[in-house]
């Protein structure tokens, strides 16, 4: 009976290679949803990058932008909406994002997340330091917030995305 679910919007949270652009665009065209990602729309906006908004403005500066833009994107339906892996920290986007849709929590675990994002330039947090603590960490802060706000938790490990896929439309 509510908006999360009348919405018809399917929400995908979770770390940075979990799989949340790849199973988002997977699961619209399955279900002929329309796929909205919260980074590709800041970048859209800004005509810039990500990791040039970083550059720019900093972290801070970049989750305004992104609670911004989580807000505005919440307002559709029939969507399935991946969100930045960040998007959780702020207590009003867990709020928004739970509201307005059914959250799904992509988890995937650390060394997963290390090899599908080691070759990747356009995530600043994991450019600096060693990225592989860095995500160790990030999960370990970010988990918890995941949970709160999933209605189902996806652990995604061997799997292929079809197969995946299958297995959440089953339990939606
Ligand atoms: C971030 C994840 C990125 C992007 C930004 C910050 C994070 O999105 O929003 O680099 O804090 O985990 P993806 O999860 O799509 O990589």
């Amino acid at each position: 009976g509510n908006r999360k679910c009348r919405s018809g919007n399917l929400i995908l949270v979770g770390m940075m290679g979990s799989g949340k652009t790849t199973m988002g665009r997977t699961l619209a065209k399955h279900l002929g949803k329309t796929f909205v990602d919260s980074d590709e729309e800041i970048q859209k906006r800004t005509g810039v990058t990500i990791p040039h908004i970083f550059d720019i403005e900093g972290e801070a500066g970049f989750r305004q932008r992104e609670t911004a833009v989580i807000s505005d994107l919440v307002g559709g339906e029939n969507m399935v909406l991946a969100t930045g892996g960040g998007a959780v920290l702020a207590e009003q986007n867990r709020a928004v994002l739970q509201q307005n849709g059914i959250v799904i929590y992509l988890k995937a675990n650390v060394h997963d997340l290390w090899l599908r994002t080691r070759h990747d330039r356009n995530r600043p947090l994991l450019q600096t330091g060693d990225p592989y603590a860095k995500l160790t960490d990030l999960f370990q802060q970010r988990d918890p917030l995941y949970r709160e706000v999933a209605d189902i938790v996806i652990q995604s490990g061997k799997q292929s995305v079809h197969s995946l896929m299958l297995q959440l439309v089953g339990e939606i």
